[in-house]
């Protein structure tokens, strides 16, 4: 059996350990744009060049290392959908996210990010709390990660309200789907958190017209794509006071340009996409797994919908 491996970051020895521990039939064969490649069985990779389009047409299954599917799909229509594409199932994604996402909501709602800026200014002074029933959290995206990021937030007992295209019901979160549930969502959401997939139906959800229905003063935690914000319009909501602040891990451009506005805003917090990142020794033993079970011709969990591109 042969894999197929690519790496935009070049690091390709500790996925082949890795592989040659959890899958020793295997032969990983690393990608090259300059060279010829035997023929592969399976592929693994997250966002591959388009050069890569050829041998990925011509595999059982594609893996994908990591959650989102945006960095594929982007060249949909010049992949056969005889392929399946197969995302990451957690692998230990989930509480990192749940990590990341309740850091950013209590530390907005204890206001720390006040308190840090009193404390560079050498200020001594208490802040009225925020409400507890005032301070909803609202997390646009009911994925794997959506779901556990709300499982964690259950904890504080801030209320609860999930977005999703289709309708969901949880136990102790107010739910909304579609287009018409949107609206009702935002304007209840005083914390939006974005955790959806980037599809054409999702890119720049989070345009002006939506970002002002969310209450005056409100918080946005985006952890989906850069693509989902209208940059600007945040710019100018934050700059208004509208959002009261933001914390952002992705952006339209990675790395987030020097000149970028974003980097002088305060009220902006900026992490470099890494709310949660891929766990390679987790992360092959998931793909090893889903490679055995596939080979045994049986079904394996993750497989993109390319209907709906997540
Ligand atoms: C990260 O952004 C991922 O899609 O895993």
């Amino acid at each position: 059996m042969r894999i197929l491996l690519h790496r935009a970051d070049g690091q390709t020895e500790p996925w082949i350990k890795d592989f040659a521990r959890h899958l020793p039939e295997a032969e990983v064969v690393v990608w090259r744009a300059d060279e010829a490649l035997p023929p592969c069985d399976y592929a693994v990779t997250w966002a591959p060049p388009e050069a890569m389009l050829q041998p990925l047409a011509a595999v059982k299954a594609v893996f994908l290392t990591g959650a989102g599917a945006d960095g594929i799909l982007k060249f949909d229509a010049q992949l056969p959908h005889s392929v399946p594409i197969v995302r990451l199932g957690d692998a230990g994604m989930g509480v990192q996210m749940a990590e990341y996402v309740t850091h950013a909501v209590l530390r907005y709602y204890r206001r720390f990010d006040e308190y840090e800026a009193q404390a560079r200014a050498g200020q001594w002074a208490p802040l009225p709390q925020h409400n507890r029933e005032d301070f909803s959290v609202g997390v646009l995206g009911t994925g794997m990660l959506g779901m556990r990021v709300l499982q964690a937030l259950k904890e504080f007992g801030f209320p609860l309200r999930a977005w999703s295209r289709s309708a969901k019901s949880m136990d102790g979160v107010q739910c909304f789907h579609g287009a018409d549930g949107l609206d009702t969502f935002l304007r209840g959401s005083r914390v939006a958190v974005c955790l959806l997939p980037l599809t054409p139906d999702t890119a720049n959800i989070l345009n002006r017209t939506n970002m002002c229905k969310l209450p005056q003063g409100a918080y946005l935690i985006n952890v989906g794509r850069g693509a989902h914000v209208a940059e600007p319009d945040l710019l100018t909501l934050v700059k208004s006071g509208h959002i009261a602040a933001a914390t952002l891990d992705v952006f339209r451009n990675e790395p987030l340009p020097v000149q970028h506005p974003f980097w002088q805003e305060p009220r902006i917090t900026i992490t470099p996409h890494i709310s949660a990142l891929t766990l390679r020794r987790e992360s092959v033993q998931q793909i090893a797994g889903k490679i055995r079970q596939m080979e045994r011709g049986e079904p394996v969990a993750d497989v993109i919908d390319r209907q709906y591109g997540y």
